[in-house]
């Protein structure tokens, strides 16, 4: 950890229901949670509001997706104006489950990062890649260009966090070594001071997720460029989530 405050999300995805998002939350509202650090929790949009109505406001609320302009006729979809209405602060876009398992493309995510930012949503910027494209040498040519999109569309980068998720290390167990995730953090920052500015490149937080759990996550804190985690499956347990937010003490 080493540019601004840690932030530490827990991306629920599409897991709970009623009574487990219940016990879920009183296990978060008893949690002692360090207070030198930014955590975010991002439910299933149906029980957005019964978390907004329960959790302690120590903890900001995130979607785990949006729409992509102003709502209207658009079936199934979620807009950012509803999202800020039922209190939430942030959207996570771009995860990797929305990129391959749901076809996502570079471009759309970019104009939906832009309008979340344009009207008053913070965004997780999800950015990864597969093994196939690790294994091919590939890593940063594709975390570039995903970066990229965000970059041709975002109006400033004040309220985005960027989240490397390796897709080989999301659910599988597989987290990435602490020097592997380091190595991809600092090329980020890299890219950013190259493309963007050298302002943004030393502020912004690079946050790091794929099986971070409540063992390795101190490991990884350690690094200078691991600004923070967005945890999935560890994030479901009360105990363990908290642990891994106090993990950069
Ligand atoms: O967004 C968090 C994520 O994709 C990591 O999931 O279950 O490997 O912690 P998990």
């Amino acid at each position: 950890a080493g540019t601004g405050t840690f932030f530490v999300g827990g991306n629920w995805k599409c897991n709970g229901t009623k009574e487990s998002i219940s016990k879920l939350v009183s296990d978060l509202n008893s949690a002692e949670l360090e207070a030198d650090v930014d955590v975010v929790v991002a439910p299933p949009f149906l029980y957005i509001d019964q978390v907004k109505n329960a959790l302690t406001d120590r903890i900001q609320i995130s979607a785990q997706n949006s729409w992509v302009g102003k709502g209207g006729a658009f079936t199934g979809e979620i807009s950012v104006e509803q999202l800020k209405d039922i209190g939430c602060k942030w959207v996570i876009l771009g995860h990797s489950e929305r990129r391959h398992a749901i076809g996502e493309k570079d471009e759309f995510i970019g104009k939906k990062a832009a309008y979340a930012l344009s009207n008053g949503l913070g965004v997780i910027a999800c950015i990864g890649e597969l093994l196939e494209q690790r294994e091919a040498g590939k890593t940063f040519d594709v975390c570039f260009e995903q970066l990229k999109a965000f970059a041709d569309t975002v109006p400033s980068w004040d309220n985005v966090v960027i989240a490397y998720e390796p897709v080989w290390a999301i659910g599988t167990g597989r987290v990435a070594t602490p020097a592997q995730a380091q190595e991809v953090h600092v090329a980020v920052r890299d890219w950013l001071k190259k493309n963007v500015s050298s302002e943004v490149a030393s502020k912004i937080r690079i946050i790091y997720g794929g099986s971070v759990n409540g063992s390795n996550s101190a490991e990884l804190a350690k690094q200078e460029d691991i600004d923070g985690f967005l945890v999935g499956g560890a994030s479901l347990k009360g105990p363990e989530f908290a642990t891994i937010v106090n993990s950069v003490l």
